[in-house]
């Protein structure tokens, strides 16, 4: 059986509970064992990221790429606006991506990633910022496997998040 094809579109407001659902349990994946259990389910914490979402997907400063397999949602990827003041004068826009854990492995964070990159290319971006948790060895591996590396620097709300980034050639083939 072939595997079924994933569809990548931008998000609208209506996708927003899908939105949420997929980051809590994307999220809890890498989180557990390293923040109190408690907190990966806790509903005030939910609250606190749906508004989160509700006011990224009303930005007009950040695109939600949405990757979906067989009709569910398997993955997303955010770009835009940086949320703290760059270290690195060169750095205009910045990334998350969350994959469904059930999808892990699957190239879904590959594909949307190429997503991102080439919106990036399009919008003249040359140079992108992530910031990772430093116990997160996989998402880490997948970033050096996309091209990413880290600078040093760390956000400056948490020592604890590594800055990771990305230089875009405005060909492909540079
Ligand atoms: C990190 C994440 C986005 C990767 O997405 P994914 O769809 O599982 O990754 P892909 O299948 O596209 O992997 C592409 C490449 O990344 C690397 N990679 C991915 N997962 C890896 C792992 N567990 N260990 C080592 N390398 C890995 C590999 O080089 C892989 O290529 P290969 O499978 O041909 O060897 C996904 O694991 C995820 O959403 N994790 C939880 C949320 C998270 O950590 N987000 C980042 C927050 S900063």
């Amino acid at each position: 059986m072939n595997a079924p094809t994933v569809q990548i579109r931008t998000a609208t407001p209506e996708d927003l509970d899908a939105i949420t659902d997929l980051h809590t349990r994307s999220r809890a994946d890498y989180y557990r064992g390293f923040v109190d259990a408690a907190e990966l389910t806790d509903p005030a914490s939910a609250i606190v990221r749906r508004n989160y979402w509700t006011r990224t997907l009303n930005s007009a400063d950040h695109t939600i790429f949405l990757a979906h397999k067989s009709d569910t949602l398997a993955g997303f990827a955010v770009i835009g606006a940086c949320a703290f003041p760059d270290p690195d004068p060169e750095v205009t826009s910045e990334m998350h991506l969350y994959v469904d854990p059930r999808s892990f492995r699957q190239r879904i964070g590959a594909h949307l990633h190429s997503t991102c990159v080439q919106a990036w290319r399009a919008a003249s971006v040359t140079t992108a910022r992530l910031w990772v948790q430093h116990f997160n060895h996989r998402a880490q591996a997948f970033y050096r496997s996309q091209g990413w590396a880290p600078d040093g620097h760390h956000r400056p709300d948490s020592t604890d998040l590594l800055g990771y980034l990305l230089h875009i050639p405005a060909n492909p083939a540079d």
